[in-house]
């Protein structure tokens, strides 16, 4: 995974971490017209519970073991056209289509990688205490099913079944008259998969980890073509600073057509925008 975390409590509030990393950790699942809270051990508990190893894994970026629950085991109930968002400690906000997370056979499947006190995770970033854990998303054969990044989220608090982004935030849609090969629709395809996660758009979205990207400027107006290009596939190529926190996207998750797409979205939504209230 490819996010950098903001522990604000660090040094903050260091009775708060305490007491909040001595509770047991859980998971909340909102799915299949049901409500569950799991704490690690339950989950551990359950049949299909089995070992995983990951070759290359995304947020260790090395070769990783888990103990791990398919997620399909708690998405019970679910169709396979819903989307599946996992909400994160920090506020990054993975919305998944729900059918390559319920696939089990021999493609990409999805497991729950579950991290337990007595079997704790290494650290994420060397001298800083924070695992991927308690509850990380992982996939197995995650190249049979065109896994990238952005579909690995860590530090899961939450799984629910949730109505479609677009259908919650009809303001990041792009003009309905579009036909459904235009590569402005395939530009907000990429928009969702790869921004939403971070980024509000027309003020609509999950996340607000990084700036709206349409009021009350669109980056297309007033970065050139060029810039806004290399900004997206590096940032820390544009501007460098220490607590960055907006991520790279190598050709590897982000074609150079997907790329070309995803700015004629955001030019195109430059157009579309929300009435802003002036700030105080
Ligand atoms: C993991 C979170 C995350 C994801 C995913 C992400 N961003 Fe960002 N983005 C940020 C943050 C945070 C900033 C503010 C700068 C920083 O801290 O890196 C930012 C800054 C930006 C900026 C600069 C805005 C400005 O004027 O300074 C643009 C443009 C941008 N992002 C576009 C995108 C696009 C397009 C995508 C999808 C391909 C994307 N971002 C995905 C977190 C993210």
């Amino acid at each position: 995974m490819y996010r950098l975390r903001l522990f604000l409590f660090a040094g903050i509030c260091t009775t708060l971490t305490q007491s909040v990393a001595a509770s047991e950790p859980e998971l909340t699942v909102v799915a299949g017209g049901g409500m569950a809270t799991y704490a690690p051990a339950s989950l551990l508990a359950m049949p299909a519970a089995t070992n995983v190893t990951i070759p290359g894994d995304v947020a260790y970026k090395r070769d990783m073991s888990f103990r791990a629950l398919p997620v399909a085991a708690l998405l019970g109930g679910v169709a396979p056209d819903e989307t599946i968002r996992f909400v994160a400690n920090d506020g990054y906000v993975a919305n998944l289509a729900a059918a390559p997370l319920l696939a089990r056979g021999d493609g990409a499947v999805a497991y729950l990688a579950i991290e337990t006190p007595d079997a704790p995770w290494p650290p994420l970033r060397a001298g800083e205490s924070a695992t991927a854990g308690p509850f990380y998303l992982v996939w197995v054969r995650p190249e049979l099913g065109g896994i990238q990044s952005g579909q690995w989220p860590y530090q899961i608090a939450r799984i629910e079944s949730v109505a479609p982004l677009v259908k919650r935030y009809p303001v990041l849609a792009p003009a309905p008259g579009l036909s459904a090969q235009d590569p402005i629709r395939h530009g907000f395809a990429a928009y969702e998969k790869h921004c939403s996660a971070c980024h509000t758009l027309n003020l609509g979205g999950d996340a607000t980890i990084g700036p709206d990207l349409n009021v009350p400027y669109n980056p297309t107006e007033y970065l050139r073509v060029d810039a806004l290009r290399r900004l997206i596939r590096d940032p820390q190529s544009l501007r460098r600073w220490q607590d960055a926190k907006m991520p790279r996207f190598p050709v590897a998750n982000l074609s150079d057509r997907e790329l070309t797409d995803l700015l004629a979205y955001l030019r195109h939504m430059a157009d579309r925008k929300v009435p802003l209230t002036p700030t105080k």
